[in-house]
């Protein structure tokens, strides 16, 4: 070959790498991004390494009026409300993120605890009191007619309970996963952290198992329409239990899974979006519905033991024929750009938490070289890793808009997100306080954001892949915590394979 034929083939073969680095992402910053979110949404008092550093100490009475501290912990998302409910959801959420992935994250590791100790402290001050958990801190209501600071806040920090007599089984059980979830993310790093975390996940599923009820019924007006438990209790006892049995190794556990499964088959439900569905909803995850999110983790424990036969890979064989677009039996939609959707506000939230669980279920079913059959076809688990990626591409900015949806990352991303800190100015800039109403111009104003919440993940674009990026617009701009944990787990893998 002459000298001339192997420089052009060198000079093709550097324009065939950039040409993949235009179509690629940066998964790394991606990960690092959705993190830092973590920190813009923290509730309390702030410490010095804080890195998000327009955001200060706020919420520090929390609890005091009676004489319980319930400070800490994280704003759930526009609001300055502390809803434990899908708190504790993102937190289990991140902590199987770094049970699967963590290994992956490299610096990003210490960043992730740092965000699940953030809770996982505060869930130990909700439970504190035994016989009660703290479910909520803040009065909705009064917090949403505001558009305030967190840091000046004045709307009646109330601080909402369920006991033995008010039971709450779905915000109990999911409260005791995280708990049981992160107990064995400290287990190697801080094992007397992670054996009080343990203890008390064990307390509380053993209160939300004991006085059963719903806290719809508890704390009515002060729970729905917000986070409104639709589908029942039941799934969160059987998940809260998979994690424990996943943590502790106790039979009880395990038999408590396997004898409560089969509720949820006939326990007629709601999802979100109102729709009545009987059996075990193989298709539905999130803050509300765990059906999916037990099948595919009791399917590892399934796999890889010698267990007795069970729903639980059969389930997630559906789960995964309802999602995939090239199934007869898909049960979701997809815009024109290619993005997931399902009905329910802030659709991210969906395109998260069901990817990281397809990923998680490859990596599960690749360990035993299995596939999935979706009638006549064939599912591989290159082809949902490759499913997955083409989710995250498409929130990234792979998208007709050219939009990324994570804040700070990307060239275009949105600039007017739904949320009272980001868009009020700073106390570093505006000392003086701005109170309820004197939030209205900055609701109001054409103008971008004054802070980043970097790495904020909106409910993104509509099913034709289009986006206003309007403040009011709270279904499609507004972040949640619960969009992005998941993320993290999957932008982690990605990070190490990008190609
Ligand atoms: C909670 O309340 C909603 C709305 O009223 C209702 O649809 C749902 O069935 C209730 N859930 C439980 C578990 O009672
Ligand atoms: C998005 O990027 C592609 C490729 O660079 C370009 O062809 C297209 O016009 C862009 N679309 C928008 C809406 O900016």
């Amino acid at each position: 070959m002459s000298v001339c034929k192997r420089w052009l083939k060198l000079v093709g073969v550097v324009v065939l790498l950039m040409l993949e680095n235009v179509a690629s992402h940066d998964y790394g910053d991606a990960l690092s991004k959705s993190i830092l979110f973590f920190e813009g949404q923290r509730s309390g008092k702030l410490p010095p390494n804080q890195r998000m550093t327009w955001r200060k100490d706020s919420a520090l009475n929390d609890g005091f009026q009676i004489g319980v501290d319930l400070v800490g912990g994280y704003y759930d998302a526009g609001d300055n409300v502390k809803f434990n409910f899908p708190m504790a959801f993102s937190t289990t959420m991140l902590a199987w993120s770094v049970l699967e992935f963590g290994k992956l994250m490299d610096s990003d590791l210490k960043l992730g605890l740092d965000a699940i100790r953030w809770a996982t402290d505060y869930f130990l001050k909700a439970t504190s009191i035994p016989g009660f958990v703290f479910v909520q801190v803040g009065d909705p209501d009064g917090d949403h007619n505001c558009w305030e600071r967190p840091e000046d806040m004045d709307t009646p920090r109330t601080p909402y309970a369920v006991s033995k007599q008010f039971p709450g089984s779905e915000v109990s059980a999911e409260i005791s996963a995280a708990l049981a979830a992160s107990a064995m993310v400290f287990r190697t790093i801080d094992l007397a952290y992670s054996a009080r975390l343990l203890k008390r996940a064990r307390m509380v599923f053993d209160f939300a198992d004991r006085y059963r009820g719903s806290y719809n019924d508890s704390l009515g007006p002060w729970v729905c329409p917000f986070y409104c438990d639709f589908s029942g209790y039941e799934d969160e006892l059987v998940w809260g239990a998979a994690w424990l049995f996943k943590a502790t190794k106790m039979l009880y556990y395990w038999n408590y899974v396997n004898e409560n499964i089969h509720n949820l088959e006939n326990h007629v439900a709601k999802t979100t979006n109102g729709d009545q569905y009987r059996g075990g909803s193989f298709a539905e995850f999130g803050w509300d519905t765990k059906h999916a999110g037990i099948n595919v983790l009791v399917s590892k424990l399934v796999m890889s033991g010698n267990l007795q036969s069970s729903p639980f890979l059969p389930n997630s064989d559906k789960f995964v024929c309802s999602i995939l677009p090239e199934s007869p039996t898909i049960s979701v939609s997809y815009s024109p750009g290619g993005l997931l959707f399902k009905p329910g506000g802030s659709n991210l939230q969906h395109a998260t938490a069901l990817s990281f669980l397809l990923l998680v279920y490859a990596r599960y079913l690749n360990q035993v070289n299995r596939n999935v059959h979706c009638g006549n076809v064939v599912v591989t688990t290159t082809r949902l890793i490759q499913f997955t990626r083409g989710q995250v591409d498409y929130i990234l900015g792979s998208n007709p808009l050219n939009m990324s949806y994570m804040v700070g990352y990307g060239k275009k991303y949105p600039k007017k997100i739904h949320h009272r800190g980001s868009s009020l100015p700073s106390f570093d800039k505006h000392p003086g306080r701005i109170n309820c109403a004197g939030g209205a111009s900055y609701f109001d104003s054409l103008n971008p954001n004054p802070n980043l919440l970097i790495g904020a993940v909106v409910g993104g674009p509509d099913i034709s892949d289009s986006y206003v990026d309007s403040r009011s617009d709270f279904v499609h701009s507004e972040p949640t915590t619960y969009i992005n944990a998941p993320l993290v787990g999957v932008l982690a893998y990605f990070k190490s394979h990008s190609s």
